[in-house]
This record gives C-alpha cells, sequence and structure tokens, in this order.
C-alpha cells in the first residue's frame, strides 16, 4: 500500500479518515505490513502483504462467497495470462461504457468487485489517474504482487460497507458481482454515492424476467447448495470437475488437464456462493432514477438473462 491511498481510504464504521498507526514493513515505497488507524473512531486495520484489509465480519454466505473465489481466482490466473483474454475484456468494458482509451487519461476509476485484480491492473496503463480495485477475497494480496503499478492500488474490503471516499470516481464498474451479494439495492446506493458528478456507473446482473429454463432451474439449485457444509461443496466441486473433463473432453476432441481446473472454476462461479439474486431491469432502472443518475440505458445480452446496466451522475 502506498501512502497516496490515504486519499481515498475511509474507515468503514464511520466514514472518516484513517493514518497509518504502525509499519512494519516496507519495500519501494510501499507499506507491506502495518496497521491503518481512524482518527475518529480509533477503529484499527491492518496491511497484510501490501493490502490494507478493511472487511469487517462476514456472514455464512458472504464467507461462503469469499471462500470461493480464494479457490476460483487462483485457479483462474492462468487465463488471465493470455493476452488476447485481457484485451477482449477491455475492450468489451469499455464499449459499454462508451469511453476510448483515450479518454480514461487522468481518471479516477473504481473496479469494485475486482477479483484477481487484472482488467484494474490493464486499464492503469491507460494513464488513469487512480485505478482502485477492491475485493472481499483474501487473495487480493496476489493482485498486488501481480500489478505493481503506481497509479494502481488493491484494497480487501466489502462493497456492502465500502471502505472509500464519497464523490471520489470518474468511473467505477461492477462486473458480475451484484447476484452474488447480500443486498444488491443497497449495494447500488453505496458505490452510487462514491461517483462525482458527470461520473459513470456501470454494472452487470441477472435478468429475473429471462425465461431460460436452466436459471429457473439453477436458481432454487444454487439456495439449496448455499446451505451446504463446506466440505460437502468441496467434494461437489471435484464431482463436478471430472464430469466436466469428460464432457469438454469429448467435445474439444481432446483431453487437457486444465479442463478439470476449468472445472472447478466453473463450479465454484456457479454453485460457491452464498447468495443469489436476479433482478428485474425496470427496478435497476429505479435505483439508478433515485440515485440520480441520468442517460440510463440497460441492455440485455444475447441469451436474454445477463443485463447491463449503465448511467451517468
Ligand atoms: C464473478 S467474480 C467477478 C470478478 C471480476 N469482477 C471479473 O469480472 O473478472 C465476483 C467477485 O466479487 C467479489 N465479491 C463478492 N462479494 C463481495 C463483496 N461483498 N464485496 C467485495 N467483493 C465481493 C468476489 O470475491 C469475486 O472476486
Ligand atoms: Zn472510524
Amino acid at each position: 500500500m502506498r501512502k497516496d491511498a490515504l486519499d481515498f481510504l475511509r474507515c468503514p464504521k464511520c466514514g472518516r479518515e484513517l493514518s497509518i498507526k504502525t509499519i512494519f514493513q516496507t519495500k519501494d515505497k510501499e507499506i507491506i505490513s502495518g496497521t491503518l488507524i481512524c482518527i475518529s473512531c480509533g477503529s484499527t486495520y491492518p496491511i497484510k502483504s501490501g493490502v490494507p484489509d478493511m472487511v469487517q465480519e462476514m456472514d455464512r454466505g458472504v464467507a461462503l462467497t469469499e471462500r470461493s473465489y480464494n479457490i476460483a481466482h487462483v485457479l483462474e490466473e492462468k487465463k488471465w495470462k493470455c493476452r488476447d483474454y485481457i484485451k477482449r475484456r477491455v475492450k468489451t468494458l469499455l464499449d459499454h461504457l462508451e469511453i476510448s482509451p483515450e479518454d480514461l487519461k487522468g481518471k479516477k476509476i473504481l473496479d469494485a468487485g475486482c477479483g484477481g485484480g487484472q482488467l484494474a491492473c490493464k486499464l492503469s496503463s491507460f494513464n488513469c489517474d487512480v485505478v482502485v480495485g477492491i475485493d472481499i477475497c483474501r487473495i487480493i494480496t496476489r493482485a498486488f504482487d501481480n500489478c505493481r503499478r503506481k497509479s494502481v492500488h488493491y484494497v480487501r474490503g466489502d462493497i456492502m460497507n465500502i471502505p472509500i471516499r464519497e464523490k471520489y470516481f470518474d468511473v467505477i464498474y461492477c462486473l458480475d458481482v451484484f447476484p452474488i451479494l447480500p443486498n444488491p439495492e443497497k449495494a447500488f446506493d453505496n458505490l452510487s454515492r462514491l461517483i462525482r458528478e458527470g461520473g459513470v456507473l456501470f454494472i452487470t446482473f441477472i435478468n429475473s424476467n429471462s425465461d431460460i429454463l436452466f436459471w429457473k432451474i439453477m436458481y432454487p439449485t444454487w439456495r439449496i447448495l448455499s446451505r451446504l457444509p463446506l466440505s460437502i461443496q468441496d467434494v461437489l466441486s471435484y464431482l463436478f470437475a471430472v464430469c466436466f473433463v469428460l464432457v469438454s473432453s469429448f467435445k474439444r476432441r481432446k483431453f487437457s488437464k486444465n479442463f478439470f481446473n476449468e472445472g472447478r472454476v466453473l463450479y465454484y462461479d456457479m454453485f460457491g456462493q452464498g447468495y443469489y439474486y436476479t433482478e428485474d431491469p425496470k427496478e435497476v432502472r429505479k435505483w439508478f432514477i433515485k440515485n440520480g443518475f441520468r442517460k440510463i440505458e440497460i441492455k440485455l445480452g444475447s441469451a436474454g438473462f445477463r443485463a447491463y446496466a449503465r448511467g451517468i451522475k
């Protein structure tokens, strides 16, 4: 963590500024381990492996999600090493935002639920002023290890109780996170407060009006799975991965060791969550209006279940 992160970090308990209490280890102007303290309520937050850890207690659902992504993101790192994959994801994001790479110059950007942090890292190469990647996963420390650009910061934090200064960002995007948050509308309100006048908020969600039978079956299945003990979840992830290897090898007419990893990532991505929500696009539009956004655009993906929503403050 660099000291300039104090510009946007706020106490998740009272919203006030933080200062550095102790520094145990530094490297290249980064604090690798130490403690932050709130100037108002005195709460302390550790800095671990270069990343401030602002997560308060997690309920069982959030803890399950966190655990799943700690596993999934590590298994998935190989995919992110593929340049085409990153390029494609950046292009899709910028197309949705209707922003060119040149427009990102000098902007402050928040990647809410940044996962392994690769997208935030890539965006910071477009001369942004600041890119902040926040995620609840403990393994966000790997994002810090993998991306040592000056303008990018990683924070372990909870979107439900967000430790960031209000009206700070020009662009906030939140990809594939809303369906798994405990209270999506509250999360939306939280993110909206962080946008400055003229800034843009972009989220993806799952359309509850989709007629796709698969999702109609999946929704109750998710709810049951999220209540299972973690050890059973793990056993199921291996069984699922074995089935995935068989089907993938047959379909792609070749066997690859990676299919097993892909299977486990897919399992944790699809079944390892504590919460699952789908949203009515009309309701999402109301969230934008309630929070003072204009130029609201909601689009459905080709299969009709994935939805993309954008508004300008
Ligand atoms: C499907 S992944 C998407 C990751 C990334 N946005 C992407 O598109 O590659 C969902 C991410 O949301 C994060 N997440 C879930 N609940 C969260 C919360 N309450 N606060 C912050 N991050 C959260 C998970 O840890 C996970 O990394
Ligand atoms: Zn405080």
